[in-house]
């Protein structure tokens, strides 16, 4: 058995969705940015801050590795694991991948306040966002079995809606 992949853009809803369609599934659930939290011992915020983002980057592309041998988990990815090609032909190889789409206004409601996320600390994430999003659909659209738009879906047909390809 192989795995179900959630791509998307911050705020995306991959987290959320990812944690039910494991449960619904009875597979095991795994974030990436949980794991790279995990192995380091510090937080996102903190790993940007001392390696900056290319030190996150290669951190997350060891983790994308690892995790793409496993057999039969649910992993939610980092909206920005598509910007390296070798992590895009690692996760198409490893199962179902299922990009998770959110228009620019929904990912800043479901983003606001949060401190979590380094690329979104400026005057303007919108204006961040909206750049990302320009690059980064191509790339997610490019490994995507399947594209599910979270602004019109609700949570529960969404996880149906992968549960039932898988
Ligand atoms: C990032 C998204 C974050 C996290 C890091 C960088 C990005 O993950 O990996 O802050 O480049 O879009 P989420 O998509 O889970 O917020």
């Amino acid at each position: 058995m192989s795995n179900i992949i959630l791509i998307g853009p911050m705020g995306a809803g991959k987290s959320t969705v990812g944690r039910h369609v494991a449960t619904h599934l009875r597979l095991p659930f795994v974030d990436s940015d949980k794991e790279i939290e995990r192995r380091t011992g510090v937080n996102i915020p903190t790993i940007f801050e001392y390696e900056g983002e290319a030190g996150f980057r290669d951190r997350e592309s060891a983790v994308i590795e690892d995790l793409c041998r496993r057999e039969g988990i649910v992993l939610a990815t980092g909206g920005g694991v598509v910007m390296r090609p070798e992590n895009r032909t690692r996760l198409a190889a490893s199962g179902l991948v299922i990009y998770l789409r959110a228009s620019v206004h929904t990912q800043l409601r479901r983003t606001r306040r949060d401190r979590n996320r380094p690329l979104l600390q400026t005057d303007n994430p919108r204006a961040r966002l909206e750049s990302l999003f320009k690059i980064r659909d191509p790339l997610y659209r490019e490994i995507a079995d399947l594209i599910v738009e979270t602004d019109r879906e609700h949570l529960r047909s969404t996880i149906r809606t992968i549960a039932r390809r898988f």
